[in-house]
């Protein structure tokens, strides 16, 4: 018995698509805040695989999804090269900031990364036996771009304005800055893989800010080199490549890439990525996360409305970004419902 996910990832048209959430493990469950509390705080988490495990099995245990993601975040790879990492309550991630050359020259190099990341390496081996045998585990990293937007501002911006300067101003360093990145997240993901991950998802939540060539040097080619390498590597691996607010250049992003699979935000509509998307392999999308917190009818009619929409072609239902802390438990149990029914 093949999984869903597997099968939706390999391009198969399903009755009923494979479902998970971004952000599935995350406070809007209790379980997940005292588990939290446990560890002490959010990176404390990530570090702990028995907790990390735990807290990764949380929603499939209460809502029986069809993959788990694996818990950790994707700032612990800038962490890894040497940047320093810590989260504000109620703000967010905080860095170090990388905007000179001396900056860069403090980062370490690919190599040095597993020192930090071991503990998730063996988060993914608990989970690959711990998970029950119809469900699917992703790994994941950020895409390159999306991670230098954090590396070079320190924080999370509206804009994404530090990025787009140091990239206008020394777009030298700023390439040394996403081949960096981009290297150590092949070697991230790698160990994922051989840790028991059976695809991993690319999350480029910014890509969406790249215009023209920016987006071809700095979106799409990064992830095309990760999944050429990864690939090479893994040749069965499939990949889920998130370039977020992409808009018309979702179309032909996976071929150009690779990608097995495109995840696709709000900002198109399913009808729209049946017809410009699916036609080169699956989609995974797209309900819009505020239904977590409103429910009601409207969450059924728009949860199958998608759910028919991608019928005709290989289809992964998500969210189109992360379930929010404020989001009801009750409406993820009623979105299942409702997709499983469509
Ligand atoms: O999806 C999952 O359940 C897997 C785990 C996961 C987390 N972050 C856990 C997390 C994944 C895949 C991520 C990805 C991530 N992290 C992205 C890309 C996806 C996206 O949301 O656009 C980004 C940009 C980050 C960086 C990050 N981590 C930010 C900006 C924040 C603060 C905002 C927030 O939601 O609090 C985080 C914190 C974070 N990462 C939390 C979780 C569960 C909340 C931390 C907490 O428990 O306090």
């Amino acid at each position: 018995m093949t999984k869903l996910l597997m099968r939706a990832l390999a391009g198969e048209t399903l009755p009923t698509p494979p479902i998970w959430m971004m952000r599935q493990a995350g406070r809007y469950l209790p379980e997940y805040r005292a588990t939290r509390a446990k560890a002490g705080d959010f990176l404390s988490l990530c570090y702990n695989p028995e907790l990390a495990a735990e807290v990764t099995l949380q929603p499939i245990r209460r809502f029986g999804f069809d993959a788990a993601i694996l818990f950790a975040d994707i700032l612990l790879v800038p962490q890894a090269l040497g940047a320093d990492l810590w989260f504000v309550t109620g703000e967010g991630p905080r860095l170090s900031t990388i905007t000179t050359e001396a900056d860069f020259a403090k980062l370490g190099t690919v190599d040095d990364i597993h020192d930090t990341l071991s503990p998730i390496y063996e988060t993914v081996n608990i989970l690959s036996q711990a998970l029950p045998k119809e469900t699917a585990l992703i790994g994941f990293a950020g895409a390159p771009w999306t991670v230098a937007t954090y590396m070079v501002a320190g924080k999370g911006t509206k804009d994404q304005g530090p990025a787009h300067m140091l990239k206008d101003e020394n777009r030298d360093l700023f390439v040394r800055l996403i081949d960096r990145i981009t290297d150590a997240t092949i070697e991230y993901l790698s160990k994922q893989v051989e840790a028991g991950a059976e695809t991993v998802k690319i999350f480029d939540s910014w890509a969406g800010s790249l215009r023209g060539q920016d987006f071809d040097d700095f979106a799409l080619e990064p992830a095309k080199k990760i999944i050429k390498e990864l690939k090479a590597r893994f040749p069965d691996l499939p990949v889920i490549a998130f370039p977020r607010e992409a808009g018309d250049r979702y179309i032909g992003f996976a071929k150009a890439t690779g990608a097995d699979c495109v995840a696709i935000d709000n900002s198109v509509s399913a009808e729209w990525a049946a017809k410009n998307v699916q036609v080169d392999g699956c989609v995974q999308g797209n309900l819009a996360s505020s239904h977590m917190v409103t429910g009601g009818q409207a969450l059924v009619d728009e949860a199958q409305a998608i759910t028919r929409a991608l019928r005709g072609g290989p289809h992964v239902f998500n969210l189109g970004h992360g379930i929010t802390p404020d989001a009801d438990p009750d409406n993820v149990a009623r979105m299942i419902e409702a997709v499983r029914s469509a």
